[in-house]
């Protein structure tokens, strides 16, 4: 018996739903392969990780989360290498974050060989989800949510961590537009930006949709404080290029720190890239696309990858970018990163491990 088969119960689906589904048109997110992981916490441990057909979760309207929000999660992908090996990018680093994560929302720390086992058996026996690289990849997502049957406000004794996975085109069909924020903001200092909290994203809801009604895709999510330092964008991190240095926002605690972001840096140093992690406001951006100077913009993240940016609105005005053909780091990025994680490319980090 190997160690997986030791750790993780597994109870296999009575039928696949795979043919069902066109590889050659998988919308983002709306479909689920045949297993999932739930694995307990209560009474003070964690119980054996069992994988189950994915299906409904039996919970009552009292569990914590729903009423409170103490529920946390990760994205990550499994890629179909042209051997047609399983491979994961960088799955300690979304380990370590929803731990991070966690420890925000005062849950539980997740047992390492729980949360890799259990991800590496559901990859094992999924593995014929994982769409081909011309198709796209297998989006991953770990939930990890409380459980307690009560209303009363306190962290939850008990803990579900769930994950389950869903075949994935391109998030973004197009480069996105985006209207930069005054009125909302998605974190302040000493709040849960930095973690990957599910309240992060349902707050950023209704500014989402107001953006999307001016016909923008997203929101430019400015700071808390000074209403003008970048943070994010939508769901991403956020990169521009000015006179062709690429520059961040460094990591002030209300940014969520990307593993696609933390990749980029480290790709483009190590290509010769000048790049800064620094505080860049709106303004400077503004001021760079008026003299010519902005070259690029584009966001970073697990499920929408590198995504141009096409325009920025500010202050009643757009900001046109230029036409993607005419961009160099954006399009070159993307593509060694995209090599990198399908195994095409030499990957001297050590990011690319078998599934
Ligand atoms: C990811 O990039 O994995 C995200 O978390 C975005 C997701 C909310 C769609």
């Amino acid at each position: 018996m190997n160690i997986l088969e030791s750790t993780v119960k597994v109870q296999h689906t009575s039928q696949s739903r795979l043919h069902q589904v066109d590889m050659n048109h998988i919308p983002f997110g709306k479909i689920f392969s045949d297993h999932m992981v739930v694995a307990h916490y209560r009474n003070g441990k964690w119980e054996q990780p069992e994988i189950v057909p994915y299906g409904p979760l039996a919970l009552t309207p009292a569990v914590s989360s729903l009423n409170y929000g103490q529920s946390v999660f990760e994205g990550m992908k499994a890629f179909r290498s042209i051997d047609g090996e399983p491979l994961l990018f960088r799955p300690q680093e979304n380990f370590r974050r929803i731990n991070r994560s966690a420890a925000r929302l005062c849950m539980p720390q997740i047992p390492e060989d729980l949360f890799m086992d259990s991800l590496r058996e559901l990859i094992r026996l999924d593995e014929k989800w994982i769409p081909t690289k011309e198709q796209g990849s297998l989006y991953i997502r770990p939930l990890y949510f409380a459980t307690d049957e009560f209303i009363g406000v306190k962290a939850s004794e008990s803990y579900v961590l769930t994950m389950f996975t869903c075949p994935v085109g391109p998030y973004y069909s197009e480069p996105v537009s985006l209207l930069a924020s005054k009125e909302f903001i998605r974190a302040a200092i000493g709040g849960t930006g930095a973690a990957k909290a599910a309240g992060n994203y349902a707050s950023a809801m209704l500014p989402d949709k107001l953006a999307k009604a001016k016909g923008y895709n997203n929101v430019l999510w400015l700071d808390a404080q000074h209403h003008h330092y970048v943070e994010e964008c939508g769901t991403m991190n956020i990169f521009f290029v000015i006179d062709g240095v690429v520059i961040t926002p460094s990591l002030t605690g209300t940014i969520l720190q990307g593993i696609t972001r933390n990749s980029a840096l480290k790709v483009l140093r190590q290509s010769g890239y000048q790049v800064e992690e620094r505080p860049i406001s709106i303004y400077e951006v503004q001021a760079a696309y008026y003299d010519g100077r902005l070259q690029e913009a584009f966001g970073a993240g697990t499920a929408a990858t590198i995504s141009h940016i096409a325009k920025i609105g500010f202050a009643g005005e757009d900001m046109i970018l230029p036409e993607v053909e005419d961009r160099k780091v954006g399009p070159w990025l993307g593509g060694k990163l995209e090599r990198i994680k399908f195994g095409i490319d030499e990957d001297p980090y050590g990011w690319v491990v078998k599934a």
